[in-house]
């Protein structure tokens, strides 16, 4: 990504702080293809943002998302949980968990909003310790790209110390077999860390959805567990 255009984006970001902070601590309502989604103060928006956007309309559309007879899929971080609508509108049951209680139950609400309230659990937890025993078919997550304690809990949706190495390290257990996790990074953050650690743990990452901004490049990742080779018979 050229530095200048990043450099720039980041002195743009810098000017309207002020203005974006006020937008986000009032509630709102947005629209991501018809799907009407209240964001409540602190909590993620997925459109001013436009990650929840891609990632949602990837599991709208993509051959990756598409639900199995009873798929349960996980919308881990789920923010306004516009990944939970979406999955459910697909055809899973979805649950959806983040840290944040201001996402939780903006998640509720907009399972209510779209009539999904019985297809759509959402539950308070930090990471898989929400969903602990529990495995899904599908399993949807928007990191927190960069690094750092987060300073409040909107700031959860930008910063961790160690999101990234945790939730690698928790997705084997959580994933069912033959499942699939989609994976949104940007060209900005710390994301090449968790795809090796994700390689390391014996996944395969496909691309299932790609964006090219002009000062940064998104893609929806499509994690799926390397097949185990069949043992070579010797004769
Ligand atoms: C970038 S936002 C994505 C929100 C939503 N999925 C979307 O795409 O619009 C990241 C979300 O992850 C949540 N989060 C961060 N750390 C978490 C953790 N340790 N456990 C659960 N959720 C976490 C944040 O609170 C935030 O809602």
């Amino acid at each position: 990504m050229n530095p200048v255009a990043r450099r720039l984006a980041l002195f743009g970001h810098l000017l309207q702080r002020p203005l974006l902070r006020r937008r986000l601590r009032r509630v709102g309502v947005e629209e991501v293809d018809g799907v009407p989604l209240v964001v409540l103060p602190d909590v993620f928006n997925p459109v001013v943002f436009r990650t929840g956007t891609l990632l949602a309309r990837t599991v709208a559309t993509s051959p990756w998302a598409a639900p199995r007879e009873g798929s349960r899929a996980l919308d881990l971080g789920t923010g306004s949980g516009v990944g939970a609508v979406f999955a459910a509108r697909r055809g899973h049951r979805v649950l959806a968990a983040d840290v944040n209680p201001a996402a939780v139950r903006c998640a509720r609400l907009n399972a209510l909003l779209n009539r999904l309230e019985d297809r759509i659990e959402a539950r308070e937890g930090d990471l898989f310790a929400a969903v602990a025993g529990e495995r899904f078919d599908l399993i949807l997550f928007n990191p927190p790209f960069f690094r750092g304690a987060p300073r409040d809990p909107l700031d959860h949706a930008w910063r961790g110390t160690d999101v990234l190495e945790r939730f690698a390290a928790g997705l084997p257990a959580a994933l069912a077999p033959g499942g699939t996790l989609l994976l949104l990074l940007s060209t900005d953050g710390d994301g090449p860390t968790l795809l090796t650690a994700l390689e390391r743990q014996g996944f395969t990452i496909e691309t299932a959805a790609r964006r090219e901004y002009w000062n940064e490049v998104l893609t929806v990742h499509a994690v799926v567990r390397r097949e185990a080779k069949p043992p070579v018979t010797v004769l």
